[in-house]
């Protein structure tokens, strides 16, 4: 499956001078779906994964169905002012600026072995600050998926001693 062609890029998107890579169109395709799917999961299952977290929105989309693959739980990781309940935050770095993300505070115990999963690694700043919960809470980065990676930014670089696999690369 050449998952590219189900990948659209649209210059000029948020801002001048990004070419935003759209996952949309393989939410579209049950086919390309369960592709990436399947592989995102055969990952989580192999470095062991017994909880998968993801960011909001777009992580959402791929890591809720690789948990239901790999029956293991799923836990959402929000901007600020989401949760309901008791959150642990980390801030991380924009562009320009600083933003922030929370999870509740008991969605992930001692021990476990967590995997992220994304639609896309740019800059590694979103990642970084989801591995920096996962450690507060004295657990394992078992992995880190992505459908996208941006290589030209060198995002993984944030993250060198921990198994990531990128479905497809762009420069
Ligand atoms: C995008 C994307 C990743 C993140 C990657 O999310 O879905 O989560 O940026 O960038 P980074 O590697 O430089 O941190 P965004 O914050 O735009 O939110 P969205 O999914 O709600 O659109
Ligand atoms: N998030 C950060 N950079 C992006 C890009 N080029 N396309 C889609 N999402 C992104």
């Amino acid at each position: 499956m050449n998952i590219k062609q189900y990948i659209a890029s649209i210059p000029g998107f948020p801002k001048e001078g990004i070419i935003f890579r759209d996952v949309t169109p393989i939410l579209k395709n049950p086919d390309c779906m369960k592709y990436v799917t399947e592989k995102l999961s055969a990952f989580a299952k192999e470095v062991k994964a017994d909880l998968i977290i993801a960011p909001e929105a777009r992580g959402f989309f791929f890591g809720i169905p690789v948990a239901l693959e790999c029956h293991v739980g799923f836990a959402p990781v929000r901007k600020p002012g989401k949760l309901p309940r008791k959150t642990m935050s980390q801030t991380y770095q924009l562009e320009y600026g600083v933003d922030e993300l929370q999870m509740h505070i008991d969605a992930i115990q001692e021990g476990m072995r967590v995997v992220i999963i994304d639609d896309l690694l740019a800059t590694g700043g979103t990642v970084e600050a989801m591995i920096k919960m996962v450690e507060f809470k004295q657990a394992i980065v078992a992995g880190i998926g992505f459908v996208i990676e941006l290589d030209d930014l060198k995002g993984k670089e944030k993250f060198k001693d921990i198994p990531v696999l990128s479905l497809t690369h762009f420069e």
